[in-house]
């Protein structure tokens, strides 16, 4: 494993390698001592921030940052100041874009008053040309900024800008490549995301990741059995598998495989406890999977099945592949196979010429699909997006009402839903201590819902039986059964 190379063997004044990743383990070993050498005028060390934002495929790559960044020599840190901060950026709505400008704006008062700090901008939003041009020019005190293709660089980049002392741009338009073994820091313990693919080929017409997460590349299983072999080895019980679209994984591989024999494999895994994934697109979703996962004594009994709209008008310009009710049947494949199955989705309201008959299908799946939960978004217009272009958008304030509606009648059904477990004693993983509650953790069930218990730290990362003693909600309270 790349992850226990001994830093200290490279030779610093070898030529440098061309093959990843030992050509970036090269540069880390430069920054190391780049490192040291500061800590020792400073007579401290350095410290560093990963601020996340959007999916958790930000936060995994967040984690091979991390993974670097400690490898240089730097120690993670919450303090207001640091000397290294990292935004890995989300531009999936726009408000998300907003976020981080704001951010940015408060970074560039701080720098002044500490000139040695060091900002890295990376992410989705760096994908888009016309942000990058925005930051070049009005957000000089940046240091280094990258996108989403040459995330394995960031070693590199970052040496170049000590070198150099100026701004480091290198945003790529695509890549095919995958640099395996790059380190990883986690941010828990005993569960993490596993990339399975990276990109999107689904062009839906209202979303943006097609164009700045690139093509979908599957990753070779072996890589990916590997990869979760070494952190179960290292006290990981949870998975997930990450991709935009899970169920197309391995259809472009060399030697192709379905997303559900991958599951199988990954089933075997010894010490692994939960399978969890994210995301899959209704239009791809095999009787295969369903079996496998009815089957499966480790795959979490939560599916996640982005909806987006009820309307098949809709759903055809959203370039969705399929129907309201080819939907309705997935949903009642999934609850014959697996009648305890938690159901989540994500909705977005007000899409271009949706009318009051559109927005009532989805109210309509809604009421039928009995979800635990579901992510409801306003329409968010992506400049490049087909959907963008369109003239018919919704007004802010119809839009706002249908909104509201349906936040109000998924919050009654995921009520419901809570309240079918109340006073049945049922696995939780505990995952952290409780931030609010003082002498209490939080964990999840299998179905993803949260459990708070009386407990402290020493049952994090394990799986014990809790009495759900009271649904609210969203959540239950429980306790330990003994
Ligand atoms: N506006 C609002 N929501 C969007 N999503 C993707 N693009 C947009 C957009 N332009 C939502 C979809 C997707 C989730 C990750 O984000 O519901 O499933
Ligand atoms: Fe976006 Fe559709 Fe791809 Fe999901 S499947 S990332 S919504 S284009």
């Amino acid at each position: 494993m790349f992850q226990n190379i001994d830093l200290d063997t490279i030779d610093l004044l070898a030529p440098i390698p061309e093959g990843e990743p030992l050509r970036q383990y090269y540069y880390i070993a430069h920054l190391r001592k780049w490192v040291a050498e500061r800590e020792a005028e400073l007579g401290r060390k350095l410290t560093y921030q990963c601020r996340t934002f959007g999916c958790q495929m930000n936060a995994k790559d967040s984690e091979k940052f991390a993974g670097m960044l400690e490898l240089m020599g730097f120690v993670a840190s919450e303090e207001k100041i640091v000397d290294f901060v990292l935004y890995n950026t989300c531009t999936v709505r726009e408000n998300a874009n907003m976020k981080v400008y704001g951010h940015l704006g408060v970074l560039k008062t701080e720098k002044k008053k500490h000139p040695g700090m060091m900002i890295a901008i990376c992410g989705c939003m760096m994908q888009e040309p016309d942000e990058v041009a925005k930051l070049k020019k009005t957000y000089r005190f940046l240091d280094i900024i990258f996108g989403t293709h040459n995330i394995f660089k960031f070693p590199e980049l970052m040496y170049q800008r000590v070198q150099t002392g100026k701004m480091v741009v290198d945003v790529w338009n695509g890549t095919d490549m995958i640099v395996e073994d790059l380190p990883s820091e986690r941010k828990f313990s005993f569960k993490c995301g596993i990339n399975i693919a990276y990109g999107c080929n689904n062009f839906c017409s209202y979303c943006i990741v097609p164009y700045v997460r690139g093509r979908e590349r599957s990753r070779k299983p072996e890589d990916i059995i590997r990869e979760i072999k070494d952190v179960v080895a290292d006290g990981v019980v949870e998975i997930m598998l990450l991709g935009q679209n899970v169920n197309s994984y391995g259809k472009t591989l060399e030697n192709p495989i379905s997303f559900a024999d991958l599951l199988r494999e990954v089933e075997k895994i010894e010490g692994l406890e939960r399978i969890r994934f994210m995301t899959s697109h209704p239009k791809d979703l095999s009787d295969e999977l369903i079996e496998v996962m009815a089957q499966s004594k480790k795959i979490c009994r939560h599916f996640h099945l982005p909806l987006q709209s009820g309307s098949t008008r809709v759903l055809q310009d959203m370039n969705r592949r399929y129907t309201k009710e080819r939907y309705l049947e997935l949903v009642e494949k999934l609850r014959m196979a697996m009648p305890d199955i938690a159901l989540t989705t994500d909705i977005i309201v007000g899409y271009p010429g949706e009318t009051e008959e559109d927005f009532l299908d989805t109210m309509d799946v809604v009421d039928k699909a009995d979800y635990d939960s579901a992510y409801t978004f306003i329409y968010s217009r992506r400049t490049g997006t087909p959907a963008a272009a369109r003239e018919d958008q919704i007004p802010e304030d119809v839009v706002k009402d249908r909104f509201d509606r349906l936040l109000a009648l998924v919050g009654e059904k995921s009520r419901e839903r809570t309240d079918r477990f109340e006073g049945k004693t049922l696995p939780v993983l505990v995952e952290e201590k409780n931030s609010q509650l003082e002498g209490y953790v939080t964990g999840r069930l299998e179905y993803n819902t949260v459990v708070h218990l009386p407990g402290d730290e020493s049952l994090i990362g394990k799986i014990v039986n809790v009495k759900l003693e009271e649904a609210r909600g969203f959540y239950y309270m429980g306790k330990v059964e003994e």
